[in-house]
């Protein structure tokens, strides 16, 4: 194998209560083709990043695929990533987790094959520091992780609900280092039993397809409040969307994006007015995607023997 290409999703974590445990990825998607070369390193970026990601050893994509190739015992001799972004960039909607496990499909499949997908999952969480987006971006739809001291990442998958996802992405960024130094360090009992129990719901309810139940179960004490401070209008966002009809609303990962989801297809378009509108009362721009769940994750879709 010379040559792959790899299609990951980008991802949403957390969902409200569910702080470094739960996500779900959408079909908004970056692209990652990696090829064995006579010698050098060459890293090209289109799309979100350009010009702002690093297109050398600092690349992330990079990185994640030096450790592929030592674990599988690779060592080809020159390297060509080519990145095709859509994902935006520190907005909370996964794109470092993207790279990470993009990068690490790419470079096995490249490297022949040698490491499982659980394998992968565990060198982009290490790398990137928490599970709940390297997760759904590997294997699509929402998903539930923890980590352990013994086993590494252990995860599953639930079939993604039908749901439309209406994603306020403001124009700042905020990177998720920011955004976690804010958290305290100790919470409550009570807090902490807040979340489990909505958590918990929220698992059910996406199950079954219990929407009604959105609403309260994305309720949050962990991490939303205290980021309050750093997303200007976020309340009032999140009131604009639920009163606009939306089933429930939360902060995207580390922020800034917020994400409501819809059931009806004729209420996205009073949904997206209403948060855009509720984030400029607070000087805020944002743009606005409709997006759904992925149900895929991370896909090669071309390697040596053509379209996979
Ligand atoms: N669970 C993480 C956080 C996701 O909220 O900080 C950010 O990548």
């Amino acid at each position: 194998m010379t040559r792959v290409k790899v299609r990951v999703p980008a991802t949403s974590a957390n969902l409200g209560p569910g702080f470094d445990v739960l996500g779900m990825a959408l079909n908004l998607y970056n692209f990652i083709e990696m090829e064995a070369t006579d010698g050098g390193l060459e890293i090209f970026v289109e799309g979100e990043g350009k010009g702002i990601l690093p297109a050398d050893s600092r690349s992330i994509v990079y990185e994640v695929a030096q450790k592929v190739f030592k674990t599988a015992g690779y060592s080809p001799r020159g390297i060509k990533i080519t990145l095709t972004n859509s994902i935006p960039i520190a907005r909370g909607l996964g794109s470092s987790a993207a790279a990470l496990i993009g990068g690490a499909v790419a470079a096995n499949e490249l490297s022949g094959g040698k490491l499982s997908l659980e394998e992968l999952i565990n060198i982009a969480s290490r790398m990137e520091g928490h599970p709940d987006n390297v997760v759904p971006a590997a294997v699509g739809g929402f998903t539930i992780c923890i980590n352990t001291e013994k086993d590494g990442i252990i995860f599953r998958k639930i079939d993604p609900p039908k749901v439309y996802a209406v994603a306020a992405v403001p124009f700042f960024e905020l990177a998720t280092k920011k955004a976690r130094n804010v958290l305290p360090k100790m919470v409550s009992m009570g807090d902490a039993v807040f979340n489990i129990g909505r958590s918990s719901l929220l698992v059910y309810a996406l199950q079954k397809g219990e929407f009604q139940l959105l609403k309260d179960v994305m309720q949050d004490r962990l991490h939303q409040p205290y980021r309050v401070s750093l997303v200007p209008g976020l309340e009032g966002v999140f009131e604009a969307a639920l009163d606009a009809g939306a089933l429930g609303v939360f902060l995207s990962g580390a922020g800034p994006t917020v994400i409501a989801l819809v059931q009806e297809k004729d209420h996205i378009g009073r949904i997206k007015y209403s948060m855009k509108e509720a984030f400029s009362k607070h000087g805020v721009d944002c743009r606005l995607l409709e997006l759904e769940p992925d149900a895929h994750g991370a896909v090669i879709m071309e390697n040596d023997g053509g379209i996979v």
